[in-house]
């Protein structure tokens, strides 16, 4: 009886010493190669530089000048290589009056925004039951937005908002729902298939969105 529990004891001491390995401080991204799901290959230590832990993009407001009228600026992995490993990135999300974010999702991430200037109405919608989540958040709100969830944000005030939002991951990834649908050649017969979507309207949406078929 005794030595069965000693050697369970004993198997369950060597299986949970951490492995030999050195530890690892960093692995700043090395861009030149492909990413892969666990990021991208390290960049050799001695190229490392003080500038691949910071990143000085998100100070100017992004130019939103465009059909959203509104523009996000990443400091995603691909802008920001120290970022590599770490599980997180951020971004800033600049809207002018009457700008929109459309319906999106970030396949890889988590994200909480929060706002330092002018009003955001956001919303997000679930996916067990599609129940929609509503709020209107002025400066100093912040809001979050579950991995994989469709979300949307728009301005709701009259003077430009300005956002900055984290995500729990180094690339969050992004899909725009209508540019998924009417940005690409999917054939417009398929679309109004499979969206029960009147010609006349898919045609008009390709046209904005650059679609074609
Ligand atoms: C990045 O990877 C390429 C291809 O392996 C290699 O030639 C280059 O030296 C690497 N750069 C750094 C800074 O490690
Ligand atoms: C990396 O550092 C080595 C040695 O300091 C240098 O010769 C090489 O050009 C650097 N490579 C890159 C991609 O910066
Ligand atoms: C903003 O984008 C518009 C449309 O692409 C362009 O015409 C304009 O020059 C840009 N403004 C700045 C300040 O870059």
């Amino acid at each position: 009886m005794f030595l069965p529990i000693l050697f369970i004891f004993s198997v369950v001491l060597i299986s949970s010493s951490p492995p030999h390995t050195a530890a690892l401080d960093f692995c700043v991204a090395n861009l030149t190669l492909p990413t892969g799901p666990a990021g991208y290959p390290c960049k050799k230590a001695a190229n490392v530089t003080a500038d691949d832990f910071a990143f000085s993009g998100l100070a100017m407001a992004g130019n939103t000048s465009n059909l959203i009228k509104a523009a996000v600026t990443p400091a995603f992995v691909a802008q920001f290589p120290g970022l590599n490993g770490l599980g997180f990135s951020m971004a800033r999300a600049d809207l002018a009056p009457g700008g929109v974010i459309p319906m999106h999702t970030h396949p890889s991430a988590h994200e909480m925004l929060l706002v330092v200037q002018g009003r955001i109405s956001a919303g997000l919608i679930s996916s067990s039951d599609n129940k929609v989540y509503l709020k209107t958040l002025k400066k100093g709100d912040i809001m979050v937005f579950p991995k994989g969830i469709l979300h949307f944000q728009i301005n709701a005030g009259g003077i430009p908002a300005i956002a900055f939002v984290s995500f729990s991951d180094p690339d969050p990834g992004l899909q725009i729902l209508d540019f998924a649908l009417f940005a690409n050649n999917l054939p417009s017969k398929l679309i109004e298939k499979v969206t029960f979507l009147d010609d006349a309207q898919v045609k008009k949406l390709k046209a904005v969105l650059g679609g074609t078929g």
